[in-house]
């Protein structure tokens, strides 16, 4: 039965019917393949009225190779600029501010900077320890140019609650300061402050902010915030082009990175035989070879379903799955009362989006691995994700992992022969330590049948 707090009101009835109708429209692939897809936080889908006008772009206009005069490739570059000005438009960014570099993806645009930052010994590298390993290797550029490397531990909710203070301790370095962490954590769903930018560019720290986790289901505002560096995929905002992401980044930002090199598309003029080359003086110098021509002539469809859906709709309708599936997953209990899911991060609704990361338990507490939990969701047809989701810093403080054990377990066995049965073996402690979660993610087609099956999921397991 209902209770008044659970009671739908009109705004939420309205709500699933709108998500109803779209997910019956443009994601029939669902229902008709009878998936519960459960990883948006790996990939946002396709809608078919994107497949569809990209189809017909296609059908009916020539693109050519943009680096030339001719129609088709100057048609190209239109196609470029246009999504630039989108983008810039989506994140409220100004384009005197701010410019857009694309790239293949967040990975490739975290890359740039990282090879490009003027780090040094008397400098210094701040990450969240809750980052995607695409965030890590930045450490690998820092260390090399003899900067150091800290980081923003999270809290029992896997926060960065006290990180605006943590900087100011870390901030006496007068070379460059470069602190790197994620809108929102793609292990926990944790949207982490934003006026941690604020704190870090009043302590003279240039931010490069990992939107790729947050922007499929939040607005941010670049005039507001004013991060130096913003990166993101496509592909996780409406699932086509893959294959296509950007480093947008404030214009001064830019002019003080140093480009190791210089390739095709990113100068104005290259002499051999004088040994001397002209980058582009704005983004388009961090543009290597040929940019994703035809997939940025996809982004006006992208964005145009995000105007059709409205952010804020998306947002709301996602937050009320998310608290569905948390609260269904706690209220989960064996015979002897012991809880069946064990979640990590917070299980309120505040500053978190719709990522939630879970173990399944035994009555007696053990950890059921997450790999038997990933077989049988591929047996029920739930697509949910497993390990640690390529975020190290988040599973081991969501672990609770004694830094020192693990560094004995990751010893054992030669390089290449790492296995995480064995090493969940050596951390050991009778199951007790988890050594990866499941990771369900919801996103613009989800609904209520699919959070269902994902409770489901764990019953069955844990049963
Ligand atoms: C928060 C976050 N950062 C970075 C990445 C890396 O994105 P890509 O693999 O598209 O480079 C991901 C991918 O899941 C992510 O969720």
């Amino acid at each position: 039965m209902l209770t008044a707090a659970h009671r739908p009101t009109s705004d939420d009835l309205s709500l699933d019917a709108f998500f109803a109708t779209l997910r019956a429209e443009e994601f029939p692939q669902l229902d008709a393949s009878a998936l519960a897809y459960l990883d948006y936080t790996g990939s946002a889908l396709p809608s078919l009225r994107q497949l569809r006008a990209h189809d017909e772009l296609l059908r009916d206009t020539i693109f050519g190779n943009p680096h030339a005069e001719h129609g088709p490739s100057a048609r190209s570059t239109r196609a470029l600029d246009t999504a630039r000005a989108l983008l810039l438009a989506h994140l409220d960014a100004d384009d005197a501010e701010y410019d857009v570099a694309f790239t293949a993806n967040t990975t490739a645009a975290v890359k740039l900077v990282a090879e490009s930052y003027p780090f040094s010994a008397d400098g210094v590298c701040v990450l969240s320890a809750d980052n995607h390993n695409s965030l890590n290797g930045l450490r690998e550029f820092a260390r090399r140019a003899g900067a150091p490397v800290a980081y923003l531990p999270p809290d029992g909710e896997l926060r960065l609650t006290d990180a605006s203070a943590a900087l100011g301790e870390l901030s006496a370095p007068r070379g460059p300061k470069l602190l790197a962490f994620p809108a929102q954590s793609n292990f926990s769903g944790v949207r982490h402050p934003l006026e941690l930018i604020r704190a870090a560019r009043a302590a003279d720290f240039d931010v490069l902010l990992d939107a790729a986790a947050y922007l499929p289901t939040a607005r941010l505002s670049l005039r507001a915030w004013q991060p130096e560096f913003v990166v993101l995929s496509f592909y996780k905002l409406f699932g086509l082009p893959t294959g296509l992401g950007a480093l947008v980044a404030k214009r001064d930002a830019l002019s003080r990175l140093r480009r190791p090199w210089f390739s095709g598309g990113t100068v104005e003029y290259v002499s051999v035989q004088n040994d001397r080359h002209s980058l582009f003086p704005d983004a388009r110098r961090f543009e290597d070879g040929t940019p994703h021509f035809l997939g940025a002539a996809a982004l006006p469809a992208g964005f145009a379903l995000l105007a059709h859906v409205g952010m804020d709709r998306l947002a709301s309708h996602v937050a009320r799955l998310t608290m569905t599936l948390i609260q269904g997953l706690l209220a989960l209990r064996h015979d002897n009362g012991s809880p069946m899911a064990r979640l990590y991060g917070p299980a309120n609704g505040r500053d978190r989006g719709g990522t939630v990361a879970f173990n399944v338990l035994h009555e007696d507490g053990r950890v059921i691995p997450y790999w038997v939990v990933e077989e049988r969701a591929r047996a029920l047809g739930v697509a949910v994700r497993g390990g640690c989701f390529c975020n190290p810093g988040a599973a081991e403080a969501a672990f609770g992992f004694d830094a020192g054990a693990a560094a004995r377990c990751l010893a054992e066995g030669s390089q290449g022969a790492f296995s995480v049965q064995r090493f969940a073996r050596c951390m050991g402690r009778e199951g007790r330590t988890a050594v990866g979660a499941v990771r369900a993610s919801l996103g613009m087609a989800s609904n209520r049948d699919d959070v269902d099956r994902a409770i489901g999921l764990v019953q069955a397991v844990a049963a």
